[in-house]
């Protein structure tokens, strides 16, 4: 079978996709290569580290080994900063830590240990290596852009205490870090409550810099190989150094130069059940424990960006991107916490459960969830959030790292894509055919096969003769071409890509300072290191207009395999001892190698052309906290089977609330054929998830949705009508997080955080702040679900305006054609409800507001649009309104809520000026509308005259079980302005 690994030359893809198409319907389903991935004990550091717990846990008198020296002690402008020590078994030296604990006015902390580099000399590395000699701390240079001020308010506890130093932060003084001297810990408290505990546990561990001791070898007499179990020698008690010098794994030798410098250390959530995060797994959203038990995992989550073939579901096992952001939550508060480490990452979950105290009547056992973290190499980062509620850690974490970068709008429309799309006259065929059907799309992609022998930024000229014209036809239909661009770079003659890498020296090192070469789609391949500033230089030349050629302003980019996936190499990936600018090994910045990749093509794309300025679009496989300012991210190569469809909702949930929202899996499923009615149902749900694509192998059928044929070509095409309908509300959900960090798919638990009963919900979710409650069909044969309702709130089917009320699970009838959505009363919804062949054409179509009405009568909603292509929305030039329904004044006013004026003179503004409502829907309408025939509309801005007007009004009576509705046809009002329409 033609899997990603393979190896495929240039016409030799074709012979073997034939052959595997054959193999595929004669094989099995083959699963995840378990053999290919380290478990945490073959991981010398993981393992080494969980015995230090369990060494730890199993000893009543354990005492941490670290100490912080009180006379190092001083604070100042909002940081604390001392020493820690480590104490050695069996010696009196102690190795120092310089800490700082640095109180932010955001009320975030953040604590850094690093290790104090002894004098020159002291160290001697085992072999000649160029790698550093000091701990890798630049993971903050790469992940953070802000949120950094140091709170001005921060200050000592006057009170002081034996053993220990508190420092209040926050707002108000609300926070309070207790930082306890011996053993080192730190306990985070908000309101004199401690949510967040560092070392309780003692599994603080640092793996100092040592020399390596070159040990004898032990003789082996002839005879003795053959002893018996019982009479080997006992392995002498004290650390494990068998992984300290060097490492093997799947016959591949990790030279470890600097010997171990692991970092871990064990966080409490005391009193919180659920702990969230940590993408990307594919796992539910509450994150199970990792430490055995029925139904939990034996192993870590494990954070080590990799090219994970045929990867399985519900499990630990890392994935392509790394977030290494956690959040607990329970009933009234959120609490989290963020490691800034770019090394390999395992993080064991565990939940002890207090036992309730009998003789105290009334008092409940709690569950306190303790996490451990363990990284490979670098500091220790962390930073604490103390909420409390889920908005407040998704907007500090994102003041952190970035908010996501609003989209150009055609990027949260569909995209078509598969591997591949064999030539431009396939292309303009499939978008013709698109047409053909009347079904809207926005984007078709080019996978590898365009290119001339897998060499990016050429095309193959056989089949891709002419890509500009083929472009021109997209753009007809202000359609756009996303092109794949992979990190590898074909190492041949002839290509003047690889010509200019290695002149230029910007290749990633292997381990003798040599340029890497490793294997990948073209072959021998040598990968761009983006972590140099001139390789940023150099690869934004690439991408310009004459030097891409056949490119156009609708040309977008996808970065794929930049994990980086090597086929030849351990795990699919680089060896650590590779060599990055500045002489970093990989083994330090391994999970942020993805980020570097996809931020040099985001700088590429904004610089085509001098005085070109669009917003770019990139989607990358691989990520780390920080990617969601540069593009798009999806879940890699899933399989066309329904649990795969179903792991898709909490994986794209468990992006948004960890900072990177704009993502979705493949829809239809990458391996495989998925059946018409799975391809329906994956459409009905892909339509939720903000990145919105169809994707497949090179080996599976076609199956671009005019192929389903009849009636499925039709429920897919309503599916997609749906989403291009909502555009609006979504791109106000994207600009809800661009500004505010706020996922645009929302789990229950973010919209309801009281609500204990629905913290684990994770198979359904609300679209921005609409109350758009969707539950998409992820069962075959499935013709109904139960939706979970958080709130006593009424519930209002979409189409039918079905009422459900109350708290608890409501049958939903979900027949095929049918896709689950209710409306929450209380919201209002803009909406395009012109079908259009793309999102470009509907740039100036009028819109219609729902207004869904709460059970007092009221409801509220925003809308927010600009060009969705330039950076204009920077100088004002946007429309943001708030719209309400005001049920005692029986009135819905539209207001501005753009912080500026709008710009009048934008050439958008100006055409939006004429952009009109043409319809309000009002869902829940009140009986007393019954016999009313028309609106009084004012609008601001008009002459006098013309200022007050009226239009028609219908009311609708609802049959049973649904609601009275009503119709205001054309009222003619602004959608950029202000204005008033009274109901009574
Ligand atoms: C792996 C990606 O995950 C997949 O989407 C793509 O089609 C193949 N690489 C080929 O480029």
């Amino acid at each position: 079978m033609l899997t990603s690994n393979a190896r495929s030359g240039p016409r030799w893809t074709v012979f073997l996709a034939l052959l595997c198409a054959l193999c595929c319907l004669l094989a099995p389903a083959v699963a995840v290569k378990h053999e290919n991935f380290k478990k945490c004990d073959q991981s010398g550091f993981c393992k080494r580290n969980r015995q230090f717990a369990d060494t730890a846990a199993s000893s009543s008198s354990w005492a941490s080994p670290y100490n912080l020296d009180p006379a190092s002690i001083t604070f100042k402008d909002g940081t604390l900063s001392g020493v820690v020590l480590k104490s050695l078994m069996g010696s009196e030296e102690k190795i120092r830590l310089p800490l700082t604990v640095t109180f932010l006015e955001s009320g975030v902390a953040r604590v850094t240990l690093d290790e104090e580099r002894r004098q020159k000399g002291d160290i001697t590395l085992r072999h000649d290596s160029t790698a550093r000699k000091e701990r890798y701390n630049g993971a903050g240079a790469w992940a953070l852009v802000g949120g950094l001020d140091v709170a001005k308010g921060a200050a000592l506890s006057e009170k002081a205490e034996e053993g220990f130093t508190k420092v209040f932060y926050g707002e108000g003084g609300k926070h309070q870090a207790i930082i306890r001297h011996a053993p080192f810990e730190i306990d985070f408290q908000r309101d004199g409550e401690t949510h967040v505990k560092f070392n309780q546990k003692g599994l603080l561990n640092i793996d100092h810099w040592r020399q390596k001791v070159e040990k004898p070898q032990e003789e082996v007499k002839e005879g003795e190989e053959e002893k018996k179990e019982g009479e080997k020698k006992e392995e002498p008690k004290g650390e494990d150094e068998s992984t300290w010098w060097e490492e093997n794994f799947g016959g591949n030798t990790d030279t470890k130069p600097r010997g171990p410098e692991s970092v871990a250390m064990d966080i409490t959530f005391p009193g919180y059940e659920h702990v969230f995060g940590i993408p990307e797994h594919a796992t539910r959203l509450s994150l199970k424990t990792t430490r055995g038990g029925d139904g939990n995992y034996n192993e870590p989550y494990r954070l080590y960006n990799s090219d994970v073939f045929e990867y399985e579901l519900d499990s630990p096992m890392t994935l392509y991107g790394s977030i290494p952001f956690m959040q607990a939550h329970r009933k009234g508060s959120t609490v989290g916490v963020f490691w800034l480490n770019a090394a390999e990452t395992w993080v064991d979950v565990t939940k002890h459960k207090s036992i309730p105290n009998p003789l105290s009547l009334g008092i409940l056992g709690h569950t306190d969830t303790q996490t451990h973290w363990i990284s490979e190499s670098g500091i220790l980062d962390v930073f604490v959030f103390l909420g409390p509620t889920p908005q407040d850690l998704t907007r500090q974490y994102g003041e952190l790292t970035g908010y996501t970068a609003m989209p150009q709008s055609f990027a949260i429309a569909y995209h078509q894509c598969r591997w591949n799309y064999v030539s431009d006259e396939d292309v303009k065929d499939v978008d013709r055919r698109f047409d053909k059907f009347n079904i809207p799309y926005d984007v078709i992609w080019l996978d590898i096969e365009y290119t001339d022998e897998k060499k990016y930024f050429t095309w193959d000229p056989l089949t891709f003769v002419n890509p500009t014209t083929m472009q021109q036809q997209l753009d007809q239909t202000d359609r756009k071409l996303v092109a794949i661009i992979d990190p590898h770079i074909k190492n041949t003659d002839n290509y003047h890509v690889i010509d200019e890498l290695k002149k230029k020296d910007l290749a990633v090192k292997n381990k003798e300072g040599g340029q890497y070469d490793g294997w990948c789609w073209p072959g021998s391949s040598m990968w761009v290191d983006c972590f140099n500033p001139a390789a940023i230089t150099w690869w934004k030349e690439l991408f310009k207009y004459d030097s891409f050629k056949g490119t156009a302003p609708n040309t977008f980019i996808w970065n794929d395999m930049n994990e980086p996936s090597v086929f030849n190499g351990p795990e699919t990936t680089m060896p650590k001892d590779n060599l990055h600018y500045g002489n970093w090994e990989h083994r330090d910045v391994h999970n942020l190698y993805g980020l570097t990749f996809h931020n040099a093509t985001h700088q590429a794309l904004l610089e085509r052309k001098k005085g070109e300025i669009r917003r770019p679009f990139a989607l990358t496989r691989a990520f780390y906290s920080g990617s969601q300012r540069i593009g798009a991210m999806w879940t890699g190569d899933n399989l066309a089977e329904w649990s795969h469809l179903e792991a898709s909702i909490p994986m794209v949930l468990n992006q948004g609330i960890s900072g990177f929202p704009f993502a979705g899996a493949d829809v239809g499923g990458f391996f495989g054929n998925p059946g018409k009615e799975l391809l329906t149902r994956w459409y009905q749900a892909g339509i939720y998830y903000p990145f919105f694509r169809g994707h497949a192998h090179i080996d599976t059928r076609r199956r671009e949705p005019y192929l389903a044929g009849s009636p499925y070509t039709e429920i897919i095409t309503q599916a997609l009508r749906l989403r291009y309908q909502l555009l609006p509300a979504w791109y106000t959900a994207f600009h809800e997080a661009a500004t505010t960090g706020a996922p645009i798919v929302r789990p229950n638990f973010y919209v309801h955080p009281n609500d204990e009963r629905g913290f684990a919900v994770d198979d359904q979710l609300y679209i921005g702040s609409y109350g758009l409650l969707a539950k998409p069909v992820t069962k075959e044969g499935q013709d109904s679900v139960d939706i979970y309702i958080a709130d006593d709130q009424p519930y209002f089917d979409y189409f039918d305006y079905t009422v459900y009320k109350g708290a608890g699970h409501h049958t939903v009838a979900a027949p095929l054609e049918k896709i689950p959505l209710l409306m929450q009363g209380g919201h209002i919804i803009p909406r395009r409800d012109r079908p259009r062949r793309s999102s470009g054409l509907m740039k100036y179509d009028p819109f219609t507001l729902v207004v869904v009405l709460d059970k007092d009568g009221n409801a509220q909603g925003t809308l927010y649009l600009d060009d969705g292509e330039t950076f204009e929305y920077q100088n004002g030039a946007y429309i943001y309104r708030r719209f309400s329904f005001d049920g005692k004044r029986n009135s819905l006013t539209s207001t501005n809520l753009g912080e500026r004026a709008t710009v009048k003179t934008d050439k958008y503004l100006k055409a939006m000026d004429k952009v009109r409502v043409e319809k309000i829907i009002v869902v829940n309408a009140p009986k007393a509308w019954k016999t009313k025939k028309e609106v009084v509309v004012m609008e601001e801005g008009k002459k006098e005259s013309a200022r007050k007007k009226t239009a028609e009004l219908e009311f609708f009576e609802g049959e049973k079980g649904k609601a009275d509705w009503a119709v205001v046809r054309n009222p003619k009002v602004g959608i950029g302005r202000g204005w008033r329409i009274d109901f009574d």
